[in-house]
């Protein structure tokens, strides 16, 4: 019975610590001294914040484009992160402004596209300076702030998106897979700033 117990509260304990740390690493320690020992890798710490993303299908995203600043910033943490993936938002923002300029003249002859294109061209126009006023956002660490830039960021993205979609001949956009990283980093932003301000109103 007492064994039982004692096999049930390790199995939890192992549990807990495979939720917390995703390295078998961690979870080899944590068997070896019977209790949770916090690994704090830079992978591990990157990785359980990606993880919490709300759609998990962007976790890889979150990781392969913070892990690299992680692994060589001392005092890495969340605000830092954020910066990170602000930044990454803002070189596929103005790739992507660069893409949709380019076909303004190819899609020339065709009204509905050109004019899809235009649109989209106008609001992602207005990106850069959301980026600038996230950037400073954050240097304060004003999260709620960062977060609203960023939720402006991807209304600016669903007008364009949208113009495609109501086209019968282009529904969906020529640069719909830059558009689409735009949309996810800038959607990890919004929940990673979700996140600090969250944490933030955990500790008084
Ligand atoms: C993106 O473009 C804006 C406006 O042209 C510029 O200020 C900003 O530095 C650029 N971002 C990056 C990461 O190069």
């Amino acid at each position: 019975m007492t064994l039982t117990k004692t096999y049930l509260v390790v199995l939890l304990i192992v549990t807990i610590s495979m939720l917390f740390e995703s390295t078998t690493n961690a979870i080899g320690i944590a068997i070896a001294t019977k209790k949770p020992i916090r690994v704090r890798t830079p992978q591990a710490r990157v990785w359980s914040m990606c993880k919490k993303l709300e759609d998990p299908s962007r976790a890889g995203i979150c990781f392969k484009t913070i892990l690299p600043k992680a692994l060589t910033t001392p005092k890495f943490n969340i605000y830092k992160a954020l910066e990170v993936e602000t930044q990454a938002a803002s070189v596929q923002i103005n790739k992507t402004l660069a893409i949709i300029t380019s076909l303004i003249p190819k899609y020339a002859n065709n009204a509905d596209v050109s004019g899809s294109l235009d649109c989209c061209k106008q609001q992602y126009e207005m990106m850069p300076d959301s980026i600038t006023n996230a950037v400073a956002a954050l240097a304060v660490r004003n999260a709620q702030e960062v977060n609203a830039q960023f939720s402006g960021i991807l209304s600016y993205h669903t007008s364009c998106v949208d113009t495609f979609a109501e086209s019968n001949d282009y529904p969906v956009a020529p640069f719909a897979a830059d558009a689409k990283i735009v949309s996810d980093l800038a959607t990890n932003c919004l929940d990673i700033a979700a996140a600090i301000m969250n944490r933030v109103k955990r500790t008084p």
